[in-house]
């Protein structure tokens, strides 16, 4: 079942190996879950231009909007250079455009820990802020 998070992680890890990461070298996979429970992989993909990089769960979510998803329930998260590993702040503002309500991640333990997008973003600005 796509919403266990040992199946996301083991998920979001396979698309970690696939990460474009020649200058960091530190390779992000995620995995972004929509509302129906259909998932979606991102890495992340560095460029030689580095403003040009994209994070893996961005790669993820926008990869799920491409394919027509308005509203994702959760991202997976998953680093192979080291953990714990959370979203930055860019891609915590992305899951906010979205909807994300969990983030599945694994601490420095290699436990895997939930968390709200609430807990990660606390006053958030979001779209019902321009309005
Ligand atoms: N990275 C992600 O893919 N997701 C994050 O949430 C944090 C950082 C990537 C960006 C860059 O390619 C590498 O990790 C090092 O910052």
């Amino acid at each position: 079942m796509t919403n266990d998070t040992q199946v996301l992680i083991n998920q979001a890890t396979e698309a970690a190996a696939k990460a474009h990461a020649p200058y960091s070298k530190f390779r992000v996979g995620a995995i972004a879950v929509a509302a129906d429970g259909t998932t979606y992989v991102g890495c992340n993909v560095e460029n030689a231009a580095f403003g040009e990089s994209v994070c893996a769960e961005v790669n993820a979510m926008t990869t799920a909007v491409a394919h027509g998803v308005t509203e994702i329930d959760s991202v997976a998260v998953v680093c192979l250079d080291g953990a714990p590993c959370t979203p930055c702040g860019g891609c915590r503002q992305v899951m906010r455009e979205f909807g994300v309500k969990r983030i599945v991640m694994v601490d420095g333990t290699g436990t895997i820990v939930e968390m709200s997008l609430d807990d990660l973003l606390p006053n958030s600005f979001g779209t019902e802020s321009i309005a």
